[in-house]
């Protein structure tokens, strides 16, 4: 199986709590491909502009930022490294805070080109099965493979919620669907790289699905292909 799939890539897109990441990294088990999350490129670049106290309104600042900035990412003993510069953010970018401002940082063309030509290297010399919210419409738009995954919003939340509450979180579940909703809109409307559906990918609606039953028609219709 993994050698049959060498160099493929899989692109997979959607919303918040679609459930892309889980989805993707278990596609990427069975596939024997590298598993890549290109929302924590942009989470941790977020970091280091918080830590810096870079102005998040000055764009030429942010793309500096960006080139000047070093991310990889890799995984030790099953658990994802996000290297920044060199250290490992990984347990640092998910604040309820960050996640806010993140989108202060995806909105920059500058700052995307740089991620995206990351990306692509990073996709090109080995392949992988990549997610976010612009790897089928900008990163990969010839990939082997595309993918929209979706869900109502509630049950985004709820899934969000319950994450959230097992690492300890009081965070409530109205204010994880405000969350969710509110970074939809800056998602989809921003004027580059924004979620969309592309024509050519395959949209599965994973509302009423099991992580398993996602991975399992995803197999299916890669399989079909
Ligand atoms: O895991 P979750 O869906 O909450 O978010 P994420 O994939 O970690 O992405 C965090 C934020 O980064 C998103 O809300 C987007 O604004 C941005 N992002 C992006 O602009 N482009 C991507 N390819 C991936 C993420």
């Amino acid at each position: 199986m993994a050698k049959q799939f060498k160099k493929t890539v899989i692109a997979i897109d959607g919303p918040a709590g679609s459930g892309k990441s889980t989805v993707s990294k278990l596609v990427a088990k069975r596939l024997g491909l590298l598993y890549i999350d290109t929302g924590a490129m942009y989470r941790a670049l977020t970091l280091k502009a918080m830590r810096s106290g870079a102005d998040l309104e000055d764009e030429g600042g942010l793309v500096e930022l960006a080139r000047s900035t070093d991310i990889e990412l890799g995984c030790k003993d099953e658990i994802a490294v996000v290297l920044l510069d060199g250290e490992n953010v990984a347990g640092l970018i998910r604040t309820a805070d960050l996640t806010n401002k993140v989108k202060y940082i995806a909105r920059v063309p500058g700052v995307r080109r740089e991620m995206v030509r990351m990306q692509r290297c990073m996709g090109e010399k080995s392949g992988a099965v990549m997610e976010g919210r612009d790897i089928t419409t900008v990163v990969f738009p010839d990939a082997d493979y595309k993918f929209y995954l979706d869900a109502d919003p509630e049950e985004r939340a709820r899934r969000r919620f319950k994450e959230l509450k097992d690492a300890g979180s009081s965070v409530t579940l109205e204010e994880i669907i405000k969350d969710v909703v509110a970074r939809d809109e800056s998602d989809m409307r921003r004027s580059v790289g924004a979620l969309k559906v592309a024509d050519d990918a395959i949209v599965i609606d994973t509302t009423d699905l099991s992580i398993d039953g996602v991975v399992n028609e995803i197999m299916k219709k890669i399989s079909q292909a």
